[in-house]
């Protein structure tokens, strides 16, 4: 029986390991939420917001994602969200998932800290019970804002980190290295949590290296910069380091001119351990299948390429080994069951 790309695809195991959950933050929904919370839209309606999405960078981008953000105020609200978001991650194919949130960018309006973790933390549970998703939590500080404000917000997630898997860095790199976080992520990675920058995705090479030597990162997000770097690039594959890249973002964010020009199939060439996911998908028009999909197609990736891919994904993530190895042998079973991949 011959299989479509995307059946294929689907039916690949596979985890998400860099999404935004205020970027999944759909249009319908924001118009749902702004209603129930009686918050005025600058926008006429639906369409509107989603011509508005014509970006030429992450900037760009990133004043609509933050001004979009303003309607979710109730736990209910970041609950609703996020199960949105798994819904979706599982119709997609999707087993695991380990996502960015932005507390900054919600207590600096007057939301509670407690209101956005326990609605997420809410929204994990019931995607564990009812989809059989597992989900981890990266705490995300906003680089452009200081040192002084993360450690503000750090000192606040304190009841909460234990429900955390990590401490990512996101929002507008160029000109916020990550050594301005040097001291916040020493002691993350001190109390036992992950570290995770986004690095090289508008900034140089250099900050992929900061990334790696003075936060000590356990991944990159992005990283698609480092190519231009062939020392950094063998070191990447050398020392095993996953990149969590997102196709359709680096086309939407102009990171890229064309996905055909996209270094995905060099990365995995190359050796890199790189995976395919989604970043901010309802504000770049792909979800996590269609990431894999639309890639794959411009591109040229191969069944082994798509299969390192899923693998990537697990082996990338803070799944427990053991768990790490469950979900590999599941791919192999897949791969074995497939030997010819899909139709053209
Ligand atoms: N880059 C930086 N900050 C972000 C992004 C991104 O792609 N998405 C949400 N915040
Ligand atoms: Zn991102």
């Amino acid at each position: 029986m011959s299989i479509s790309l995307s059946d294929f695809v689907h039916g690949l195991p596979k985890a998400e390991l860099h999404l935004h959950i205020e970027g999944t933050l759909e249009p319908e929904l924001m118009f749902e939420l702004a209603a129930r919370n009686g918050v005025r839209l600058p926008y006429a309606d639906i369409e509107a917001v989603r011509r508005a999405y014509d970006f030429s960078n992450l900037q760009e981008f990133l004043d609509l994602y933050y001004a979009g953000a303003q309607v979710l105020q109730t736990q209910r609200d970041f609950h609703d969200l996020a199960m949105a978001y798994f819904r979706r991650l599982h119709a997609d194919g999707g087993v695991h998932a380990e996502i960015f949130f932005d507390p900054q960018t919600h207590t600096e309006r007057g939301i509670p800290f407690a209101v956005v973790v326990e609605g997420l933390l809410s929204a994990i549970a019931e995607a564990q019970a009812t989809l059989g998703l597992s989900c981890g939590l990266i705490l995300s500080f906003l680089r452009h804002l200081s040192e002084e404000h993360a450690f503000a917000t750090w000192r606040e997630a304190e009841p909460w980190l234990d429900a955390f898997v990590g401490v990512g860095l996101d929002s507008s790199e160029v000109g916020h290295p990550p050594s301005k976080f040097a001291r916040v992520f020493e002691e993350a990675r001190q109390r036992g949590l992950k570290v995770l920058a986004h690095a090289g995705e508008e900034g140089p090479p250099a900050y992929v290296r900061e990334a790696l030597d003075v936060l000590h990162v356990d991944r990159i997000d992005h990283g698609n910069r480092a190519l231009e770097d062939a020392e950094l690039t063998a070191r990447l594959v050398r020392e095993g380091m996953t990149l969590t890249v997102c196709p359709l973002s680096n086309l939407k964010l102009c990171v890229v001119s064309d996905l055909r020009d996209h270094p995905m199939k060099k990365m995995l060439a190359l050796g890199l351990s790189a995976t395919i996911n989604s970043d901010d998908p309802a504000y770049f028009g792909g979800y996590l299948l269609d990431n894999y999909v639309a890639t794959a197609r411009a591109v040229g990736l191969s069944r082994e390429d798509l299969i390192q891919l899923a693998r990537n994904s697990f082996t990338g993530s803070f799944l427990p080994h053991g768990e790490i190895d469950r979900r590999l042998a599941q791919i192999d079973a897949y791969a074995a069951q497939h030997p010819h991949g899909w139709e053209a």
